[in-house]
């Protein structure tokens, strides 16, 4: 099953994304607002992409974002931790492929994730957690409709210095208010 944004579509990780992976997750330009420093070995990957079936359920699912008009692998993104309880998670994104930064690609995603997270999961809230220092991200999120709850400091170490994690939430009530009630994932109008 992919679900369709505007520009962007989600589907599953397949065991032939691992080299593409492999090499962002060892690109520290990527990796350096995402706590990951050690080195991921090729075959690391390749486990990974293959176990991603099992990532593919209610309480963890993973999606490979690629391009609609070509295909072309952008990241991954994900949804984590919910239960039927709480209905609530973590959102990850990673638009991996940095040629493709400031171009949309990130909130055509997020929007297209949070639609499917409402929509197709019944949650009630997302949240996420950002480092005080990423502005694109934090940007990125705010237009999508984030809203900032807590600030934790000097959480993570990054490049020789601490600095505070923001957690950044949304519900659905604030996601039908801005995004309108379309029925399906992709219908969702642009703000
Ligand atoms: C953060 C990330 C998801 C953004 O994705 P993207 O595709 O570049 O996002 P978009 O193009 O949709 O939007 C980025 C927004 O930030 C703005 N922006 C870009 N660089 C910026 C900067 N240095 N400071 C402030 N805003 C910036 C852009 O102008 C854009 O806003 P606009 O559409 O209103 O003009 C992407 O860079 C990424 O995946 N990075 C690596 C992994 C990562 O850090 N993930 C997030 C972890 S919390």
């Amino acid at each position: 099953m992919a679900y369709e944004g505007e520009r962007v579509r989600l589907r599953a990780i397949e065991p032939g994304d691992a080299e593409t992976m492999f090499r962002w997750i060892n690109d520290r330009e990527v990796t350096r607002h995402l706590d990951l420093r050690y080195p991921t070995s090729l075959e690391w990957e390749r486990q990974w992409a293959s176990d991603a079936k099992q990532r593919g359920g209610y309480r963890n699912v993973t999606f490979a974002i690629e391009r609609r008009e070509d295909g072309l692998l952008l990241g991954t993104c994900g949804l984590h931790g919910a239960t039927p309880e709480d209905r609530v998670v973590e959102l990850g994104l990673n638009i991996g492929e940095k040629s493709m930064w400031g171009q949309g690609y990130g909130f055509d995603t997020l929007r297209t994730l949070l639609c499917f997270g409402f929509r197709e999961m019944n949650l009630r809230r997302v949240y996420l957690h950002v480092m005080e220092d990423h502005p694109r991200a934090r940007a990125l999120y705010e237009r999508a409709g984030f809203e900032y709850e807590g600030r934790h400091r000097e959480s993570r170490w990054t490049r020789g210095q601490a600095t505070a994690l923001l957690t950044m939430s949304i519900t659905r009530p604030e996601f039908d208010e801005r995004y309108g009630a379309a029925e399906e994932v992709g219908d969702v109008p642009r703000r």
